[in-house]
């Protein structure tokens, strides 16, 4: 069935339903084409709301019978639900369904993955499961049973029963149905258990298929942790008797919070030192953390609807931040947040995707589950601590439990908390919920009889979702260096309310250097006119390590773009900036490996265009590799000794401070690597005894245009193992040379592996394509279109995974007029493809603009 003509979502229309849910009792006769879901539902009539319309969403369903306090009745039925006439009293309504999970290839609702049956359904996929008034703010007790010829059968809350095909669970806390969840199949447990702060004991356990239990120790031990810290630093207790995860193979995101029994992409929770890299270890203890910390942010406290996504995801991924900057290196994930909104939220923010933190409609809410809900949220939720202070946050957020435990809430909610606890007038903060677009901050100076002052003036580019907007409240820690590189004034929070505003720092002995926006205080563009040698003497002077690692950042990004635009040679301050970061053993290995990597190619072409100019993406990519190179050499003779400094002798362990030394030992093997033709790279590789010295090490080779008899070898190597394979497939297409990406993601279509209906696989292939800059914006245009042409056929099948990869062409306006135009051809050839979902539908009518 094909969805009809899309109709627009508004967040002014809210309005709530018309019944409460009393309770829910759900039975599942699991059959892979034709599984029974019996549904007994106590509905009461809530006498406080006038429209008293009786209906139950439902898509893809065969209904059955349905019955109203056990007399058979005929609703009316369309694609998307039902109604019926109901008493005005309180009334038992009972279904039955049959749906086909091995059909269900969305992989929304109840569906298959190697023969398991899981579930996804947030947002909307409970109603492709039973009828229900699928909406966030019906919150209900579930009981569910199942039955069904599995040795392993799971839902939500408690175990009431279990036994030989059938199970029966119960989860006393009420929660809307997107938190439901059922797993069934052939499966292993790796169990664990945990005491809470009051004495409660918890029953641990990840579910994986057999084979997978060896990959588990690490995802259980950062359970643990997460449930510790969320004692400790929130006061927040586990509330159930049993806490489940599982891996699943075929996920279209990374993983779910169903309460009581998580369900994860199998790349985001299992790992083992042979087959995951550090960035996978380190991931997967973020993304563990996240759904955990859900329990409280996300499932004790819900969204009203789904407008309010951001005050659970922004929250939580505030909130699995604070814990990856205590289990790990506060200054090392700062930047790398920053990194990562740069490369995925900015491009969204300044492009035609744009929409507000909490967006003001929608076609289809999987297309809101984005960097800018989740990672801008996050941004805004530490600008406001920022503003409030430690004390007054945590006074806030306790509140906003006590207050709201158990009810579906709003952005108005959660600032209403703060503004009891402060006194402060919010109103104008939260236009960072309601407006799009990333802000533009100049900044300039004068220095003055010993007083020296900044005048800041901001301006948020307009956009489609934001026509007009208005001066932003932004927080901007500044703090004054001496000429010595002394600090003469410790960092302070400015508070910006005004379009233009000045701050004086007076009573100075000479005029100070500024260190602005430390720590990244303000999700902004900062632009300020300086020279090189200031930016040096921050890289090699703040006190702030995240604008130290900026000014760094800021040198090579200058530098790259004049050699992408003139033939400027590589800019001397950046080489012997980055020369005196690699000696510098004082610092953080982790975080001299961040000042060595070079600013992404995308990210450049951004700053090309914001500057003026349009990007060339050849240009771009040889500035970049004559910047490599040029590196190399000048740092030729301290890489051995950084290569020395790095190995590693103890067992392998996924910390901070072996991953730190990893992660330098990569980088500096990459500039060897345009040194030595690849032979150290290519030792690394055979001594390799853990996939991140292993996957650097050919990483290495194949950016140098070598290591293919090791990536045959690797094959062979790991031909079994998915998640390896998956990382097999991307990285040739990320390392390919412009010339060569595209035809070497065509031919890996063309592999007996590539299973394309598998997201991680698709994306593996598809979205590196997609990551390798110059690759895909080759001249002739092929990379659009072998996109386009996959897009095309996902879309039938996954119109999820679809829709969310067309944001690979979010950015085509920044390009020369023919690439517009071959990325215009591709898009509307989209449009036009007959069926196309809604999903994808609404992305590129958006794109296009
Ligand atoms: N709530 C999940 C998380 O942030 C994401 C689920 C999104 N799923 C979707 N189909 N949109 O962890
Ligand atoms: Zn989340």
């Amino acid at each position: 069935m094909r969805d009809a003509a899309p109709t627009t979502i508004y967040l002014k229309d809210y309005a709530p339903f018309g019944f409460h849910v009393e309770s829910v009792h759900l039975t599942f006769e699991l059959d892979p084409r034709a599984t029974r879901v019996h549904s007994r539902i106590a509905f009461r009539p809530d006498p406080d709301v006038a429209d008293r319309r009786f209906f139950l969403h439902g898509e893809n369903l065969s209904l059955i019978v349905a019955r109203i306090d056990g007399e058979t009745v005929a609703p009316d039925i369309t694609d998307a639900g039902l109604t019926c006439a109901v008493p005005d009293t309180p009334f038992v309504w009972e279904a039955e369904v049959q749906i086909d999970p091995a059909g269900n290839t969305a992989l929304e609702g109840l569906y298959m993955s190697g023969g398991m049956y899981c579930t996804q359904c947030e947002a909307e996929g409970f109603r492709k499961i039973t009828y229900y008034p699928d909406r966030p703010d019906v919150m209900s007790v579930f009981t569910v049973e199942i039955k069904g010829p599995h040795p392993v059968l799971l839902s939500n809350g408690n175990p009431q029963q279990q036994g030989e095909g059938h199970a029966i669970w119960h989860d006393p806390w009420p929660k809307p149905a997107y938190l439901f969840a059922l797993v069934a199949g052939d499966l292993l447990a790796h169990p664990d258990s945990f005491t809470t702060c009051s004495g409660k004991p918890v029953d641990l356990n990840i579910w994986v298929r057999p084979g997978d239990e060896g990959k588990c120790a690490f995802g259980m031990e950062a359970l643990k942790k997460s449930m510790r810290w969320d004692e400790e630093v929130y006061g927040r207790e586990y509330d159930l008797d049993v806490f489940n995860i599982v891996a699943v193979d075929d996920f279209n995101m990374g993983a779910m919070e169903n309460k009581g029994l998580n369900v994860f992409n199998s790349s985001a929770v299992l790992a083992s030192p042979e087959t995951a890299t550090d960035a996978n270890f380190e991931r997967i203890e973020a993304i563990i953390a996240h759904e955990y910390f859900h329990n409280w942010t996300g499932n004790r406290i819900t969204c009203r609807d789904w407008f309010q996504l951001c005050l659970k995801e922004g929250l939580t991924v505030y909130r699995d931040s604070q814990f990856t900057s205590d289990m790990r290196s506060a200054p090392v994930k700062r930047i790398s947040d920053v990194i990562d909104l740069r490369a995925r939220q900015f491009p969204e923010d300044q492009g035609p995707l744009a929409h507000p933190v909490r967006p003001e409609s929608f076609q289809e809410i999987n297309n809101f589950y984005t960097a800018t809900v989740y990672e801008k949220g996050a941004e805004v939720i530490g600008m406001l601590k920022r503003l409030v202070g430690d004390a007054a946050y945590a006074e806030a957020l306790d509140l906003y439990f006590a207050r709201h435990d158990g009810q579906a809430c709003t952005i108005e909610d959660w600032l209403a908390v703060f503004a009891e606890v402060t006194g402060r007038d919010l109103s104008q903060f939260k236009r960072w919920y309601s407006q799009a677009g990333t802000p533009r901050v100049h900044v300039a100076e004068t220095w003055e009889n010993g007083t020296y002052t900044l005048t800041f003036s901001q301006k948020t580019p307009p956009s489609a979702a934001t026509p007009d907007p208005q001066p932003l409240v932004l927080p901007i820690d500044v703090g004054l260096l001496g000429a010595n590189g002394d600090e003469v004034r410790a960092t302070e929070t400015l508070e910006m309310t005004e379009a233009t505003q000045s701050f004086a720092f007076e009573g100075l002995a000479a005029k100070p250097v500024p260190s602005i926006l430390r720590g990244f205080s303000a999700p902004v563009v900062l632009e300020r006119e300086t020279d090189a040698a200031e930016r040096a003497f921050l890289l090699a002077h703040d006190t702030d390590a995240f604008n130290r690692w900026e000014a760094g950042r800021a040198l090579a990004r200058e530098t790259l773009m004049s050699m992408a635009t003139s033939d400027a040679a590589p800019d001397a301050d950046y080489l012997d900036g980055m020369l005196a970061v690699l000696r510098d053993d004082g610092l953080d290995p982790a975080y001299r490996a961040l000042m060595l990597a070079q600013p992404g190619q995308s990210e450049l072409a951004a700053a090309l265009a914001q500057s003026g100019s349009t990007p060339d993406p050849d240009a771009i990519w040889q500035a970049s590799e004559t910047l490599k190179q040029a590196l190399a050499q000048h740092a030729q003779d301290v890489l051995p000794r950084i290569l020395a400094g790095c190995r590693i002798e103890e067992p392998f362990r996924p910390d901070a401070d072996q991953a730190g030394k990893r992660a330098l030992g990569g980088a500096a093997l990459a500039l060897v690597t345009r040194l030595d033709s690849g032979a150290q790279a290519a030792a690394q590789y055979d001594a390799a005894d853990n996939m991140t010295l292993q996957l650097t090490a050919l990483s290495c080779l194949l950016s140098a245009g070598k290591g293919a008899e090791q990536l045959a070898g690797f094959y062979d190597q790991w031909k079994l193992d998915r998640l390896v394979i998956d990382k097999w497939f991307g990285l040739q297409i990320v390392q390919a040379a412009p010339d060569q990406a595209v035809g070497t993601a065509r031919d890996l279509t063309g592999h007996a592996d590539f299973n394309w209906q598998n997201p991680n696989r698709f994306r593996a292939t598809l979205g590196s394509l997609s990551m390798n800059h110059a690759g895909f914006h080759t001249a002739d245009g092929s990379g659009y279109a072998v996109l386009a042409d996959w897009l095309i056929k996902l879309d039938p099948v996954n119109p999820q995974t679809t829709a969310r990869m067309c944001s690979a062409f979010q950015t085509w306006k920044r390009y020369d007029a023919v690439r517009q135009d071959l990325i215009r051809a591709q898009l509307e050839r989209i449009a036009a493809t007959p069926d196309l979902s809604r999903d994808t539908t609404e992305m590129i009518s958006r794109i296009l603009g």
